[in-house]
């Protein structure tokens, strides 16, 4: 992939079908796992015009903040906490459609309103988390967890693990 971005109209699928083909590309030609991470939310945040759009990384006992699109986050988050936490613990994609209903989300910025946390997965286990917030209520649905779960697990599968 060159570095425009092409962006398609049409539905959400062919937005994301065009969307993972392009960082496919991206991600092949190049090995380092965080200039991967910083183009995967660039260019989720251009074509989709997230909120705020981030990898945390796990270190040690923490998620860690890594590459992101949006306003400052909070650095740190704890196994089991906040959403982020919840889906690495429990190794599965979590969909809040408001999130003021999720027990402890942790509000890094009060116009979040709805979010999608899907864990970075190689062999059992999470070696990070995409995070995704959206300031409009129930902005994700099954398409979003679909292909959002494709880029995680297929596109940046073990060669990219730090
Ligand atoms: N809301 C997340 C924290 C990260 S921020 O949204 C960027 C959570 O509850 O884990």
């Amino acid at each position: 992939m060159s570095e425009q971005l092409i962006i398609v109209s049409g539905s959400k699928e062919d937005q994301y079908i065009s969307l993972l083909s392009q960082l496919k590309s991206l991600v092949e030609d190049e090995t380092d796992l965080i200039a991967n991470l910083a183009n995967v939310c660039a260019a989720l945040k251009e074509y989709f015009n997230f909120f705020w759009v981030g990898f945390y990384l796990v270190k040690k006992d923490s998620l860690v903040l890594g590459p992101f699109q949006g306003p400052l986050a909070c650095t740190r988050i704890k196994k089991g906490k906040g959403v982020c936490g919840t889906s690495w613990a429990e190794k599965k994609t979590m969909l809040v459609p408001d999130v003021d209903q999720f027990p402890g989300h942790i509000a890094c910025s009060s116009l979040s309103r709805s979010e999608i946390v899907i864990p970075l997965l190689h062999e059992d286990y999470v070696w990070g988390v995409l995070d995704i917030d959206s300031k409009e209520l129930n902005d994700f649905d099954e398409i979003d967890l679909y292909y959002l779960e494709e880029l995680c697990h297929t596109i940046l599968s073990k060669k990219h693990m730090p």
